[in-house]
């Protein structure tokens, strides 16, 4: 069966050797076929297909990319944002509640809870997701964390170095020999990256390179969440040990953006985070500027950013990042495609999923330019199509 979507006013490709950022084509079509893209080019030269779709004009781009998010967790702390509104500042000792929560509910109940998130995500453009673990930090629950997790994506990481959890506040030491050992060697078979908070609170940069490379020797693959809350060793860490990606990146000296332009790991950058915590956002500008990768994520958690919404982070990115919205547009596909080792989403072009977006919009500036509107009209995953 092939369909023919024809009448896009303007298609996102993320062709790499196209002269703009975006690749971008006008007037185009594309054939889709076995949940593939089987063709594209202007739309007068268009094959006949089994079937027909009009665009209408509309934009079309790929399905975003979220490459960063924490979906296994139960619970709420909507009055910890409120707090933060009314002036105190993020504390990550908050996670320790969506543990307990966590904990205490049982599988269905968070297999539900990402079932749900999935599902919202899915609306508004999101077609490939990674999901972490680390609300559950016993052996027994980051294990079912990420079998809850590899029922709806292939990306699963692994975060048994979240914080140190309450039992063993007095043994910090003894929790990363756990992390590395049995329940690293639990969790793998879940598995496709490691990941760890390297965080003044956290987990420091010793603690975070033996988590990496306990990681490494088990066969995943490493990402890590660094320089958050304030300056320190992570994404030096991530660069030295040729990470996939380094996360937040808010807080960068000199030093560090040198060690990213020097290296092939991608900055993935958060805004909804900032947006939560009313920290400052990390400057994009600065990165792209010194020739960094950049990747646009949701973070999507209870605690330090409780949204979905990857065209928020678009517009965030824009507003508040210094990114021009091809920038952001390129980053939450083809950056975060490249931040999570794919090269099978993030792009339209022949042999590339069927990932699209389908927008109530003439063009993807309208992402930014219409903050807050609902603009994802359809969506396709694998070549099925939902609204
Ligand atoms: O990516 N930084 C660490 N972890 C999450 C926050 C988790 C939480 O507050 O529950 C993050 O921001
Ligand atoms: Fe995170």
């Amino acid at each position: 069966m092939s369909t023919l979507v024809t009448n896009i006013g303007e298609l996102a490709t993320n062709d790499p050797a196209a002269p703009d950022l975006l690749g971008l084509r006008h007037d185009a079509a594309l054939v889709v076929e076995d949940g593939l893209v089987a063709w594209t080019g202007p739309a007068g030269e268009a094959p006949a297909a089994d079937e027909r779709v009009d665009i209408g004009g509309r934009a079309v781009l790929p399905g975003f990319v979220d490459s960063h998010s924490h979906l296994v967790f139960a619970g709420d702390r909507a009055d910890e944002f409120a707090a933060r509104m009314a002036g105190e500042s993020y504390a990550a000792g908050g996670i320790r509640r969506t543990v307990a929560a966590t904990r205490a509910a049982s599988d269905a109940e968070l297999a539900a809870n990402v079932d749900r998130h999935v599902a919202e995500m899915r609306r508004q453009g999101t077609t490939t997701v990674e999901i972490k673990s680390g609300y559950g930090l016993t052996v027994a629950d980051e294990t079912r964390s990420l079998r809850v997790a590899s029922d709806f994506t292939d990306d699963t990481t692994f975060l048994g170095a979240h914080v140190v959890p309450p039992e063993y506040a007095d043994d910090v030491a003894g929790y990363v020999d756990l992390v590395t050992g049995e329940m690293l060697a639990a969790a793998a078979p879940y598995a496709r990256w490691i990941d760890a908070f390297c965080e003044t609170g956290a987990f420091d940069d010793d603690q975070a390179r033996a988590v990496l490379e306990a990681g490494g020797a088990a066969g995943l693959r490493g990402r890590l969440h660094a320089n958050q809350l304030g300056p320190g060793p992570g994404v030096r860490l991530a660069c030295e040990l040729g990470l996939t990606a380094v996360d937040h990146c808010t807080f960068l000296a000199d030093e560090d953006v040198e060690a990213l332009s020097g290296s092939g790991t991608i900055a993935t950058l958060l805004p909804g985070v900032e947006f939560s915590t009313r920290q400052p956002y990390p400057d994009a500008r600065r990165l792209l500027d010194a020739g960094v990768r950049v990747a646009l994520a949701s973070d999507c958690n209870p605690g330090s950013c409780y949204t979905s919404s990857m065209p928020l982070c678009v517009a965030l990115a824009v507003r508040e990042m210094r990114m021009t919205p091809a920038e952001a547009v390129h980053a939450a596909t083809a950056g975060g495609a490249a931040a999570l080792g794919r090269d099978d989403v993030g792009t339209i072009a022949v042999g590339s999923r069927a990932d699209l977006v389908v927008l109530d919009a003439p063009t993807h500036v309208h992402l930014a330019y219409r903050p807050g509107v609902p603009l994802v009209a359809a969506v396709w995953v694998g070549g099925e199509r939902s609204g």
